[in-house]
């Protein structure tokens, strides 16, 4: 086995084409996800988060170039050939989207459709996907799965579906499930459960996860570290109690504020919402991003772009938070 990252993302850039000109949604993102570790992606709405995690999977439109590298166990995925990327996407790296019926056909029974993920990627015979996907609804929670097995998607719950989605993830054993805020859709009493079954997956099949969120006490709930990100970059990165007791970067610490107790309970803090709007990225290439909201900003941050530096915690920012936060 191989003691490097199972999914290692570098200077991923994001650039769709619109009628207005280029877009540049992600601007030289670099994560890296251990084996069975849990990275959380957080930030606010419109930051690249859902591109950055779509190009994970090779799910894009045509409309988006993307360039740097993404590889999982070595094999470099951004322009890999078609045969590569079809086996690839949803058997090696699977992705769970935040409103499952959008995903689900709703003409075939639930059993049929994770049966045929079993069937295309693992060539089961018929009768043993059945009897798999069978199990991948016990494993997921889903009570008289045997029953339940045969149900079409509109027969069941919100909660019961996204479960369902979840079986269908990790019907291959992916090596990384991609989680894009799996339970926002959902009512909070049936958030607990799905997040239960994350962290059942996690524990069973060891399975690496990219879980992305908005809200703070998922994030302490689940993850083993933690990418910030803004305006399409990542501005911080560090383990997830270094992250919450010592948030460097002022986004970041603006984000911690309002939520005293986050991550004792899941689904009920959200991140606190920091005055000003998110920028468009191509605004200003030699300026910190975040400058326009920031109370610390210096005269550097107009001037020159902050970048990560390597290390455990890193942060790129030109005048950092020392102090450590109450949580
Ligand atoms: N298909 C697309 N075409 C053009 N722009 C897009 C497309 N998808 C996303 N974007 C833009 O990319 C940026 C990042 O979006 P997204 O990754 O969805 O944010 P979030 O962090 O909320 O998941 C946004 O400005 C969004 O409008
Ligand atoms: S680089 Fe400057 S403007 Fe940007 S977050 Fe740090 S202090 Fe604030
Ligand atoms: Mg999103």
């Amino acid at each position: 086995m191989s003691s490097g990252p199972v999914l290692k993302v570098t200077d991923l850039s994001v650039t769709f084409r619109t009628e207005d000109g280029p877009l540049s949604a992600v601007d030289r993102v670099s994560l890296e996800v251990g084996d069975g570790e849990v990275l959380a992606v957080v930030g606010e709405s419109g930051c690249g988060k859902s591109v950055t995690a779509m190009s994970l999977a090779g799910l894009l439109p045509r409309s988006a170039t993307v360039e740097g590298s993404v590889q999982l166990d070595g094999v470099e995925l951004i322009g890999a050939d078609k045969r590569t990327l079809r086996s690839i996407r949803g058997r090696e790296v699977a992705y769970i989207f935040q409103e499952p019926m959008s995903s689900l056909n709703p003409v075939f029974t639930v059993g049929r459709q994770i049966g045929e993920v079993l069937q295309v990627h693992i060539g089961l015979s018929r009768l043993a996907a059945r009897r798999r996907a069978v199990e991948l609804l016990k494993l997921v929670g889903i009570p008289s799965a045997e029953r339940r097995v045969d149900d079409y998607p509109h027969q069941l719950s919100g909660g019961m579906r996204q479960r369902v989605m979840i079986a269908m993830a990790v019907a291959c054993d992916p090596k990384v499930l991609i989680a894009d805020e799996p339970t926002t859709a959902l009512d909070v009493t049936i958030q607990a459960g799905i997040l239960d079954v994350l962290r059942a997956l996690r524990e069973r099949l060891g399975t690496s996860v990219v879980l992305i969120t908005h809200d703070l006490g998922v994030v302490a709930d689940l993850a083993d570290r933690v990418a910030v990100m803004y305006a399409g970059r990542v501005v911080e990165t560090a383990d997830v109690h270094e992250l919450f007791a010592r948030p460097q970067h002022p986004y970041t610490s603006g984000l911690l504020a309002a939520s005293p107790s986050a991550g004792r309970h899941a689904g009920t803090h959200r991140l606190n919402e920091i005055p000003g709007l998110v920028p468009v990225l191509a605004a200003q290439p030699d300026a910190c991003t975040f400058a326009d909201r920031c109370p610390q900003a210096l005269d550097i941050c107009t001037a020159k772009q902050p970048v990560l530096e390597p290390g455990g915690h890193q942060v790129a920012c030109w005048n950092p938070v020392r102090e450590p936060v109450e949580v």
